[in-house]
């Protein structure tokens, strides 16, 4: 049996340890993609992980390259081209740069690789998903982004801490766009079963949630030099083996959403059952009142980012 091909477009910090976590997790053979300038970084990264295999015992085949032709008919295509954020940006401030070259990206990936799953990583992660669905005219179900399994983590992460418990027995959701209004959902969250709201004063949750949602800007104000990328790329990997292994894992991911929760046609964070193909299912759950502004709010804040980068797009062509 053919083993799925995997293509990483951008060797960086987010795409190497993409790379590095899925070659572990044997999902698949790797194609580790960079620009031109780049020369021979990605191959020199490809090459130095395959070494590590017959250490840590795994079977792939990791390749290095700055030349699509090398990802062609890859099952899935990871993008993590483009710059991160530095101490005071927010991931907004990437929009024009990012944009452009998600959508240079995409072109690429719809001629070599037209039946591929895109996971889209880039930030601002929901106007780049949108892009990358515009560009490529892939079906909707083929076209998601990553940030909700990374912010549930974290949210996972701090409940965890604060309890003293597992993080394994802590499972959680959350919704809305991969930035400051996201919307941890604490009436979906429980450890071992039991409501976390049984298990920690509500100023307690809150002081988790604001520290979720401000998570990235955490870990950008500790490296200065860049942003995280060990927890993103271990969420990245987890939503390419739910495909690869059709899973059906029930995740939260930035997912085209019509009809769904009203949304109207944008990608932005919900639930999801995601295995073979793709996005196979929306999950819609009745919401709160809260809970359903906070998601509006956030669903408005995506809607305008996405509006500044299509007129931005439009000037450009
Ligand atoms: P990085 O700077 O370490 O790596 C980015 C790589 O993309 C570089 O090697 C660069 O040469 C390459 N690149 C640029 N243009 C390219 C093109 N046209 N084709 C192929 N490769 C290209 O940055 P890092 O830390 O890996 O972050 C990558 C992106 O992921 C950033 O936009 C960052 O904000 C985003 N990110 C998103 C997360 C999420 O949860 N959605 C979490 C962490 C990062
Ligand atoms: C993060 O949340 C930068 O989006 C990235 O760490």
């Amino acid at each position: 049996m053919r083993r799925a091909k995997i293509t990483i477009v951008g060797a960086g910090n987010v795409g190497a340890t993409t790379a590095h976590w899925c070659a572990s997790m044997e999902l698949g053979d790797i194609v580790l993609v960079d620009i031109p300038k780049m020369e021979d970084m990605p191959k020199g990264k490809a090459l130095d992980l395959m070494e590590a295999s017959p250490i840590m015992g795994f079977d792939a085949n990791i390749v290095g390259t700055t030349s699509y032709d090398e990802t062609a008919d890859s099952d899935i295509v990871v993008i993590t081209a483009g710059i991160p954020r530095k101490p005071g940006m927010s991931r907004d401030d990437l929009l024009s740069t990012n944009a452009r070259i998600v959508t240079a990206v995409t072109e690429q990936i719809k001629q070599t690789s037209p039946n591929a799953v895109i996971i889209v990583v880039s930030n601002p992660l929901d106007a780049m998903v949108q892009r990358a669905w515009q560009v490529s005219g892939f079906p909707t179900q083929r076209v998601m982004g990553q940030a909700g399994v990374l912010d549930t983590a974290r949210y996972r992460t701090f409940i965890a801490m604060e309890l003293g418990v597992s993080v394994e027995d802590v499972s959680a959701l959350l919704m809305g766009g991969h930035g400051d209004t996201m919307v941890p959902m604490p009436s979906c969250t429980a450890v071992g079963g039991i409501p976390v709201t049984r298990l920690m004063s509500q100023e307690k949750l809150e002081a988790i949630v604001e520290r979720t949602r401000k998570g990235g800007a955490e870990i950008v104000g500790l490296l200065k030099t860049g942003s995280a990328y060990y927890a993103p790329a271990a969420a990245t990997a987890q939503m390419v083996e739910a495909i690869v292994r059709d899973k059906r894992r029930v995740i939260p991911c930035a997912a085209y959403c019509d009809r769904e929760y009203g949304v109207g046609g944008y990608y932005v964070g919900v639930p999801v059952v995601l295995g073979d193909g793709g996005v196979q299912r929306i999950v819609e759950l009745e919401l709160t009142e809260q809970e359903r502004a906070d998601f509006q709010k956030s669903v408005d804040h995506v809607k305008s980012l996405v509006a500044t980068m299509d007129s931005l797009m439009q000037s450009d062509a």
